[in-house]
């Protein structure tokens, strides 16, 4: 079941017409309001008041030789050197593979010599000096979770904890794996009673993964809970913990968090923009902020996420509310968090795989009605004025995290101004395409000598098909553009830039500029008669684990690594191979009729996942399935996809997370 630690897709991201997975989130649980009232007991104790900041090796080692007293002491260094301290981390834990197999004489954990030659207490100590705290693991079982087997604390809890304050640990994450089916509110109880029986503060992580549903009990129990299983340093992995943590919002608050695991940020699986969403969400769900990366090889661009001052004082804040959805369809999210101030950090999140408009209101994330308000946005560091719109053309995969305040200040800021593109450049070479947007005055206050740019690669022909400048836009209005967009005839299908800038002024004369980076796909019009999908080109491919594959399973980590696919026993010589969450778009320009095949759980996984699967032509869903198991055969399904521009096939984790999710398009065709 446990994964290896991989490498992901890349993916080339493109303009569909209009693309989208329809996601809601669970409606909040009622039964929370009820459940504030006892959960109080874990923060009586002053811990963990707001999400707990730090460092875990395990995304960037799992058990690597190089997770040892040099990279946490350099860690240290760097929380130190680069201002990470000063921003707030604090914690540096230690996760599994610290240990040696074997307890000595005495029953006492041996931390591995290889490792730690200095012992634990050692880097305590290091730690300490530097002002930090220093954290560890282990597990709620016999073994911990690593094959070698190191020693769980099931039976040993209040001498494990009694070490681990003897050495000078402030905070233990406690695991789950060989529980030998003891009650997980029993196990998770003890290790709390023995963790206070030492007298020492230490912060207390319940990861067992949300199996038990611990945001129903531990709220006295520990100080943040696991929701989901393991993150790795995928998109899709990343896009589905934040589908199940969104929920759970109610019963987040300070000393008892939702923890919907450490940080990918600066691993590699992600591009910046996903890494930016990443970062943005998780402030907004008030989530402990773990980094994940080892920062001694981190690039400047990590740095500069994981240091975000404005984000993260909206993790932070100490109302400690967790965020809530205000509105999601298409991939579009808005998510509000109720800031201690009365402002709301906003975050106005883009699932799809094109550029999309997001919008709300100041009154919808529960602001109180004001004649303007100050609007931050929180990764251009910028403040602008609102007449109360919250609105941006927010680019593929990425996150508009803005923080909203019904202040007096607003009218020192330039008005907000949305720069948008209808629609999606999907170009054939040679052939001229129509781009038009609209660039609208959100503010209180006119924009004025508004100018406007696109600009493409070079050799391609940009013309303004309407004027692009205006004197002044006051609240609320647009002005329309368009243009005439060329991709030279014999440009090579792919994915090309395009930059959407607009300049203007504020009423006090401050100059504005705004940018919004576009994705341009040239495309080839579809093969006429019926072809295998597997044999197109596609516009886009996500898949959760190991990139999609044509014509074989997917095997979970590198390009090829599949086998032959079968479904329900039936072997296919064609077919796509994803792993859930997963989303394959293919260019039909309106010519294409219908496609077909045979989906099913590959049964590479026994009797393992749940998925379910989606046809959409543009914004519209032509045919999906119930969620299959791996018990099932392979099921038919065809739809009816006359007209569209664009066609996708998505799979679902069927909601319950991506594990072993890996789905078969077997047999799937294309008639145009
Ligand atoms: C489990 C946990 C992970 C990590 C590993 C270590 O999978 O969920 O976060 O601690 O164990 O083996």
């Amino acid at each position: 079941m446990r994964h290896p630690h991989t490498g992901t897709t890349r993916r080339r991201v493109v303009y569909a017409l209009t693309a989208l997975v329809l996601t809601t989130a669970a409606a909040a649980p009622a039964a929370a309001e009820a459940h504030e009232a006892s959960a109080s007991a874990a923060s009586a104790d002053g811990l963990a008041l707001t999400p707990p900041m730090g460092f875990n090796n395990w995304n960037s080692t799992h058990c690597r030789a190089d997770f040892d007293e040099a990279m946490v002491e350099g860690i240290a260094d760097l929380f130190v050197a680069k201002g990470l301290k000063d921003a707030g981390y604090q914690y540096v834990n230690l996760d599994d593979c610290w240990a040696l197999p074997k307890r000595d004489a005495d029953g006492k954990l041996v931390p591995d010599p290889a490792r730690f030659p200095h012992g634990i207490k050692a880097v305590a100590d290091y730690v300490h000096a530097k002002g930090l705290k220093l954290g560890i693991y282990t597990s709620a079982g016999t073994k911990t979770c690593n094959s070698a087997g190191f020693p769980g604390a099931l039976g040993h809890e209040y001498s494990d904890a009694r070490q681990f304050a003897d050495w000078g640990v402030d905070y233990l994450k406690y695991d789950n794996c060989n529980n030998q089916g003891v009650d997980a509110k029993q196990r998770y109880t003890t290790m709390r009673d023995a963790l206070r029986a030492t007298g020492r503060p230490i912060v207390y992580s319940i990861c067992e993964w949300g199996e038990n549903k611990p945001w129903q009990w531990a709220a006295d129990v520990g100080h943040l809970w696991r929701t989901t299983g393991d993150i790795s340093d995928s998109w899709s992995s990343m896009l589905s913990i934040v589908k199940q943590n969104l929920p759970l919002a109610p019963y987040a608050g300070p000393g008892h968090w939702n923890d919907p695991d450490m940080l990918e940020v600066g691993n590699g699986g992600m591009s910046d923009t996903e890494y930016r969403s990443h970062f943005s969400l998780w402030s907004v769900m008030a989530a402990p902020l773990l980094i994940g990366t080892d920062l001694r090889k981190a690039s400047p661009a990590a740095f500069d996420i994981l240091d975000n001052k404005d984000v993260i004082a909206v993790d932070q804040d100490p109302l400690g509310k967790q965020g809530t959805v205000v509105s999601s369809a298409g991939g579009r999210w808005v998510i509000a968090k109720e800031m201690k101030d009365g402002s709301r950090a906003v975050a106005l999140f883009n699932e799809s795989a094109t550029a999309q408009r997001i919008a709300t209101t100041a009154d919808a994330t529960g602001l109180p009605e004001a004649p303007a308000y100050t609007l931050r946005d929180l990764w251009q560091h910028r403040d602008y004025n609102t007449a109360g719109t919250i609105a941006a053309t927010v680019p593929a995969h990425g996150t508009v995290l803005v923080r909203v305040a019904a202040d007096t200040d607003w009218a020192g800021h330039p008005p907000a101004v949305d720069l948008g593109l209808d629609g999606s450049p999907l170009l054939e070479a040679g052939t001229p395409a129509t781009l038009a947007g609209t660039v609208t005055d959100l503010g209180r206050t006119p924009a004025r000598r508004v100018s406007v740019s696109l600009t493409g690669p070079d050799g391609w022909t940009v013309r303004p098909a309407l004027a692009t400048t205006a004197d002044a836009l006051p609240t609320g209005r647009s002005l329309r553009t368009s243009w005439r967009v060329t991709a030279p005839a014999g440009t090579p299908a792919g994915s090309y830039d395009l930059t959407l800038r607009a300049s203007y002024r504020s009423p006090s004369g401050e100059r504005v500029t705004g940018t919004l980076p576009l994705t341009a796909a040239v495309v080839q019009p579809p093969p006429s008669g019926t072809s295998y999908l597997s044999d197109l080109p596609w516009l886009s491919a996500v898949s959760g684990w190991g990139p999609a594959e044509r014509d074989s399973s997917n095997g979970e980590s590198g390009a090829g690594d599949g086998h032959p696919i079968s479904v329900g026993g039936s072997a296919y010589a064609k077919g796509l191979g994803v792993h859930a969450l997963s989303d394959i778009s293919f260019y039909t320009g309106e010519a294409c009729e219908k496609v077909t095949a045979d989906v099913g759980l590959d049964d590479e996984k026994g009797t393992h996942g749940t998925v379910a699967f989606e046809i959409w032509a543009d914004g519209k869903k032509a045919a999906s399935t119930d969620v299959l198991t791996n018990a099932m055969p392979a099921r038919p399904l065809t739809a009816d996809v006359t007209g569209a521009q664009v066609v996708r096939l998505v799979v679902t984790d069927g909601g319950d997370g991506i594990d072993s999710d890996q789905a078969d398009w077997a047999d799937a065709r294309l008639t145009c």
